[in-house]
């Protein structure tokens, strides 16, 4: 019999790539899901039970429904600007629907947990590449939320025998190799999206000059003065959450709280991301520059040398614009098919 994979969170942008990939890889996602970001059809080849962590009974009747072996945990709320001008919302949603599914876990003895965590738990980094042992000190409310909840782990490993893997991942990016899944955020803040959005819209015959694409700050402390990231591609985040699962079945018991990068090590700035959009897309894609954005570190890389070695985890996209073609391909099949003729 297949096993059973809770997938919280699962209609979203990583979790129903997650789900897709449980369900190609002989696992039984079965996905929890409020939709108030995530999008019901992207879930269409696995159970969708609709409901939302912050609700005892949409628990009960789940966990009374089913049989789960293995716990993924995705849901949150994730604009890190927004979780700074209303953080209660971040706080009920992230970290007390949170402790509503460790409980209701707890209630029925299910003891194995993958959870999304961040490398902005780290705050501003005193050294790169990020390892794992770095001082995490947040500095917004989001990444309060998920360091909160990866010290509740913490805790509930001593005192509960709960097992669990965190993954702190960094810029999470592009699409399924096949077009099936997407990144649908409404609004969408993420960069790569965004200058996606701008070479669609010059694409369809929006002129260059009156671009859309704002970037923040062009005096950081990097060599080009535009903001650093290390962006990993979804398939690749996927990948490490499987590898994590089959851990937590294989070491039945004996994990306690564990905590991962998951990172490319590779550093791209903003520029360098829209240049790489360019070559992609074969657009000009211009930009205005803004002022920095509040709280933005102006350089995070990661060392995934951890997930390497325990987790056997690689990243398979190390370009760029193996990243961005993804995240394109499926972006221009969202065109509808009448407006294509003049591509
Ligand atoms: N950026 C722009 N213009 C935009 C959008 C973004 O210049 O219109 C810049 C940002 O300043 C940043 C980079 O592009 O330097 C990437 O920004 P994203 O919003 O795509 O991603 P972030 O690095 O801000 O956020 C990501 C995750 C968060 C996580 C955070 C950790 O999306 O969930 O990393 O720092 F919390």
């Amino acid at each position: 019999m297949k096993n059973n994979i809770l997938v919280v969170g699962g209609a979203g942008y990583i979790g129903s790539h997650m789900a897709m990939m449980l369900h190609e890889n002989g696992y039984n996602p079965i996905v929890f899901d409020n939709l108030s970001t995530g999008h019901a059809d992207a879930v269409s080849f696995c159970e969708l039970f609709v409901g939302d962590i912050r609700s005892e009974s949409d628990l009960n009747s789940f966990f009374s429904k089913y049989d789960i072996q293995v716990v993924i945990h995705f849901a949150a709320l994730a604009y890190v600007g927004e979780s700074v001008v209303d953080p209660e919302k971040y706080y009920q949603n992230n970290v007390s629907g949170s402790i509503n599914l460790l409980e209701k876990m707890r209630k029925h003895a299910l003891k194995k947990i993958v959870f999304s965590s961040s490398c902005a738990t780290y705050g501003i980094p005193n050294e790169l590449p990020l390892i794992e042992s770095a001082s995490q000190l947040p500095i917004n409310p989001y990444g309060q939320t998920k360091l909160i909840f990866e010290n509740m782990l913490k805790d509930y490993a001593k005192a509960y025998d709960l097992n669990s893997i965190s993954l702190r991942y960094f810029n999470a990016a592009g699409c399924d190799r096949k077009g099936r899944l997407g990144e649908r955020h409404n609004p969408e803040t993420h960069l790569i999206p965004l200058v996606l959005a701008e070479a669609l819209r010059v694409k369809e015959g929006g002129i260059p000059d009156e671009t859309r694409l704002t970037i923040f700050g062009e005096h950081h402390s990097t060599a080009d003065g535009s903001c650093v990231r290390d962006y990993v591609h979804v398939e690749d985040l996927c990948r490490a959450h499987l590898s994590a699962v089959q851990r937590l079945m294989n070491k039945n018991g004996e994990i306690g709280a564990e905590f991962y990068n998951l990172a490319n090590g590779l550093g791209f700035s903003v520029l360098e991301v829209i240049e790489s959009c360019r070559n992609v897309t074969k657009m000009p894609i211009k930009y205005r520059v803004q002022a920095a954005r509040e709280g933005d570190p102006s350089a995070l890389v990661g060392n995934s040398q951890l997930a390497n070695r325990v987790l056997n985890w690689y990243p398979e996209y190390l370009s760029l614009d193996d990243i961005i073609k993804t995240a394109w391909d499926w972006m221009l099949s969202q065109v509808p098919v009448s407006d294509q003729d003049s591509y």
